[in-house]
């Protein structure tokens, strides 16, 4: 193993694209998964560093984190295709959102109040250690983020403590200020479901370079 370690992305838009160069400009090896990696050829070219494309099930072999960047309807399916071994005793960050657009713009969900995508997730993947991360922040704003008033920290939650410590180590490592764990991976619940509100918000403020931060 190089640098800080191997991370394994399922998802080639624009999610896994940001991730994937993030975690490669901070010294992270990368390989970025789609169904066909072939369209990444064009990102891996123009991506710095210790990065490589496969299919889901190599990217997930590849990491020992892995991260989950695909369209949350679609998101147990290319668990499906990654084949669940590859997952087992890791830790897996689950960027996903049950997110809605049957009607258009702002999306509902198509999930929630009594299950969540990240509990899916761990109930799929019951030898993983799941962490949601990053799904309640624009992706413009990933890694090494700033905001006029501040930095808020990451929001996340996961039922393995160890995993969530090691989850605010890596946010250090991107450039947060840490994590703000809420709690187990049924509190995916409340992550999931702000993401609607951060839509309005920005429509609202007419930007999606925005935040949720909680003040006291
Ligand atoms: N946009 C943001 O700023 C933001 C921020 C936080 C979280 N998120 C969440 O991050 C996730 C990724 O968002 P995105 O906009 O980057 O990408 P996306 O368009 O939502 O999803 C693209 C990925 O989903 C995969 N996919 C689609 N249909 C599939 C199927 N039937 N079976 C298997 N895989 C399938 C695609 O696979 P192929 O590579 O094979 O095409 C691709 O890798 C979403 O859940 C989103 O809600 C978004």
């Amino acid at each position: 193993m190089t640098g800080k370690g191997r991370v394994g992305i399922l998802g080639s838009g624009v999610v896994g694209q940001q991730l994937g160069r993030g975690f490669a400009a901070h010294g992270f090896e990368v390989m970025l998964g789609s169904r066909d990696p072939r369209k990444l050829n064009a990102w891996r070219a123009a991506t710095p560093g210790p990065v490589s494309t496969g299919t889901f099930e190599e990217s997930a072999a590849f990491g020992e984190v892995v991260i989950l960047a695909t369209a949350g309807s679609a998101t147990e399916e290319a668990i499906d295709l990654a084949d669940p071994k590859n997952f087992v005793g890791k830790l897996v960050l689950d960027a996903t959102n049950p997110l809605d657009f049957s009607h258009g713009m702002p999306p509902g969900l198509f999930l929630g109040t009594t299950d969540s995508l990240g509990e899916r997730v761990q109930r799929k993947l019951p030898d993983a250690k799941v962490v949601k991360c990053f799904n309640t922040v624009g992706n413009t704003r990933f890694i090494d983020p700033k905001f006029r008033e501040g930095v808020p920290p990451m929001l996340i939650c996961g039922n393995d403590e160890p995993a969530k410590r090691r989850t605010d180590q890596i946010l250090r490592e991107l450039g947060w200020p840490g994590a703000m764990d809420v709690g187990g991976i049924d509190a995916a619940r409340w992550l999931e479901a702000m993401v609607p509100l951060w839509v309005r918000v920005g429509r609202s403020l007419d930007t999606y370079e925005h935040a949720i931060r909680f003040v006291r």
